[in-house]
């Protein structure tokens, strides 16, 4: 029976050295949560980095050993491997540059060279797993040569590539050195998938220019296969969220937090640490609200999670720094002693509490400057079956195509942020259940089981169509 092999830089746990031995942790960000709940279907296998570098042999087998009882297949990085791959040219070189940041991009041969070598690193991974009739599915920003290394090897193989960060506008593509074989490697797929139409248009522009390649209706001719082009928004594991919202555990949690915040309104924010979540601005826009709304003063407070994120890369220290000093300036000058305008935490949390904070919250602020999808925005509109509750949500994020009825807002106008966040405190009940029924039913509908579902049949529709056209 065919299986789809799962490719992606992270895995969905990740292990950590402790006091107490090596655990082993679910991983944050959208990717992992968005298809961990897929991949163990049908013997499936997912093949990726499990966060840390080895310290002897004794641990490599131990973590493979541990791995493989969950469907999974440990490609482990050295520490030059984090450094030059990881940390260089996957985010500081393609990730600022994808996310409209090129000022934050460094080009370094130096990191050229270890993506090249980890993309075959990965490469030889997959090749020792996967059989001649398997799907091939490669993920995201960290592995976009892969495609093309795999049709080198085995050139009838199924290979579909999704991208879940943007897709950037041809001028900034082009400032890449490496431009031309980035695109190269993601044409060695049969099927490559953006989050909206606006990424994709962005692709096909980007290999007309540099390429030359024509292309129809998202059918790319190269001089020797077609190759499909498609969006499609992922969705996350609907009822996952609504059975963790509607848990016991939840329903504690969020009892305990109402307490402790007494009669407080609670707007939430949750994000990995990146410079991409518009953080900063977030911060000084809920500023914006005591200032311009003084009746909001001990009335309202933002709870605020930041996860720990690649904090080793040099604008994730320095944004770190300057969120630490936000806080303290607003929390200082706002204060007092029975009220904390903004609650901090930097720290990733378990499933059930992320719900109980779902459900205490009025409000979700989700403002990034720039995000390929983001899930968190569908996650919050899954845990709220009771109706109440509003969402804030970027223009910028790939979500807002699909969710219209959420507040929509520029986040570099600050004031209009603001405003944005009175209205929400404001928004009479039957408004906000109008408007999260409506985003409801879209998050339900097209969730990440009818995503994969989606992918797979375009990707069997692109086969058929190289073999009609052979
Ligand atoms: N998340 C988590 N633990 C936390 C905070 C967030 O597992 O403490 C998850 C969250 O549920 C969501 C993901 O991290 O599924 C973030 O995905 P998103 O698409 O919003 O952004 P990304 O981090 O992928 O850029
Ligand atoms: C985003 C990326 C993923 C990545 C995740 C967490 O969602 O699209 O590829 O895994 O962030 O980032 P990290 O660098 O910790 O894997």
């Amino acid at each position: 029976m065919p299986r789809t092999i799962i490719v992606s830089n992270r895995l969905p746990t990740k292990v950590q050295r402790t006091d107490d031995g090596l655990t082993f942790q679910p991983s944050e960000g959208g990717l992992a949560t968005g298809l961990g709940s897929i991949y163990r279907q049908e013997g499936n296998v997912w093949v990726g980095w499990p966060g840390l570098f080895l310290e002897d042999a004794t641990e490599e087998q131990y973590i493979t050993e541990a791995l493989r009882g969950d469907s999974m297949a440990p490609v482990f990085l050295t520490e030059s491997e984090i450094l030059d791959y990881y940390e260089g040219f996957s985010n500081s070189t393609l990730w600022p540059t994808f996310h409209y940041f090129p000022q934050f991009a460094t080009y370094e041969p130096a990191h050229w060279a270890a993506y090249v070598a980890v993309n075959e690193k990965f490469c030889q991974a997959v090749l020792a797993q996967a059989g001649p009739e398997d799907t091939i599915w490669v993920h995201d920003y960290q592995l976009m040569l892969l495609p093309a290394m795999l049709r080198a090897a085995r050139p009838e193989a199924t290979i579909g590539f999704f991208l879940h960060i943007p897709f950037p506008s041809y001028e900034l593509l082009r400032v890449l050195p490496w431009r031309t074989e980035l695109l190269l490697g993601l044409l060695g797929a049969d099927l490559v998938g953006f989050h909206t139409f606006g990424y994709m248009r962005h692709f096909l522009s980007a290999v007309t220019h540099l390429l030359g390649h024509t292309t129809t209706n998202g059918l790319i001719e190269t001089p020797t296969r077609t190759v499909l082009v498609d969006a499609f928004p992922m969705g996350i594991d609907y009822e996952r969220f609504v059975k963790a919202a509607a848990s016991e555990e939840a329903i504690q949690h969020e009892a305990v937090y109402r307490q402790a915040l007494g009669t407080s309104r609670v707007v939430l924010s949750i994000d990995r640490l990146d410079y991409t979540k518009g953080i900063a601005q977030r911060l000084l826009a809920f500023e914006q609200l005591l200032m311009r709304y003084p009746e909001w003063v001990g009335q309202v407070s933002l709870i605020m999670v930041v996860v720990p994120s690649r904090d080793q890369v040099a604008q994730y220290a320095s944004l770190k720094q300057e969120i630490d000093e936000l806080v303290g300036r607003i929390n200082a000058q706002y204060r007092t002693i029975g009220w904390n305008p903004i609650h901090y935490f930097y720290r990733s949390f378990p499933l059930e509490e992320l719900a109980s904070l779902y459900r205490l919250a009025e409000v979700a602020l989700v403002t990034p400057v720039r995000d390929g999808m983001n899930l968190v925005a569908k996650e919050y509109i899954a845990s709220k079956a009771d109706g109440h509750g509003v969402l804030i949500l970027s223009e910028r994020a790939g979500a807002a195509r699909e969710l219209s009825d959420a507040l929509l807002i520029n986040p570099t106008d600050l004031v209009g942020h603001a405003e944005a966040l009175h209205q929400a405190l404001v928004m009479p009940e039957d408004e906000q259940a109008q408007r999260l029924d409506a985003m409801r039913a879209l998050v339900k509908r097209y969730n990440v089981f009818s995503w994969t579902k989606l992918f797979m049949n375009q990707l069997t529709y692109s086969k058929m169509k190289q073999h009609t056209m052979a």
